[in-house]
């Protein structure tokens, strides 16, 4: 199976109606959307999302800020995708976020930062099985191959 992330855009990120210039950027850059859906986050969900960062300060605000509303979660599939895609989004903290990223075109605090990115394959992976069955992860053919270029 060709390299798999979990992107998400968060709930600021849906208030901001970003959903469609966040999708597009990654199917620009070539990359195969695998599955998506639209959904207000279960608490379980995110605690288990979130599950390294329990103990962290800012734990208690980041499970209600993402509970708050609803968020786009997506796989994306393609070559390098997880590098890529943080490369993409931008610095966790928005005041660090180059200009051309996703975070730093839209966003100027790290409490709401607009968008997830998995932050390794072992990580997306993870979270993939986390946010989706296995049946909501579509098998299709990209017409240009462009995302799963062999080396
Ligand atoms: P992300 O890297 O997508 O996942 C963890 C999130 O925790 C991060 O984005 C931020 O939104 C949030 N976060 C990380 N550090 C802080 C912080 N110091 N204060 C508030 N939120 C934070």
């Amino acid at each position: 199976v060709a390299e798999r992330t979990l992107i998400a855009v968060k709930p600021d990120g849906v208030q901001k109606k970003l959903i469609g210039q966040i999708i597009q950027r990654f199917e620009q850059r070539g990359f195969k959307l695998v599955a998506m859906k639209f959904l207000k986050a279960p608490e379980d969900l995110l605690a288990r999302h979130y599950h390294d960062l329990h103990k962290k300060p800012f734990y208690p605000n980041l499970l209600r800020y993402m509970s708050s509303g609803p968020v786009v979660a997506m796989v994306w599939e393609g070559h390098n995708v997880v590098r890529t895609s943080r490369l993409m989004v931008g610095d966790t903290n928005p005041a660090e976020a180059l200009p051309g990223t996703v975070r730093g075109d839209f966003s100027v605090h790290i409490s709401r930062n607009v968008v997830h990115a998995s932050d390794s394959v072992d990580g997306a992976q993870r979270e993939i099985q986390l946010w989706f069955d296995r049946r909501e992860l579509v098998d299709w053919e990209c017409c240009d191959h462009s995302n799963t270029y062999q080396v």
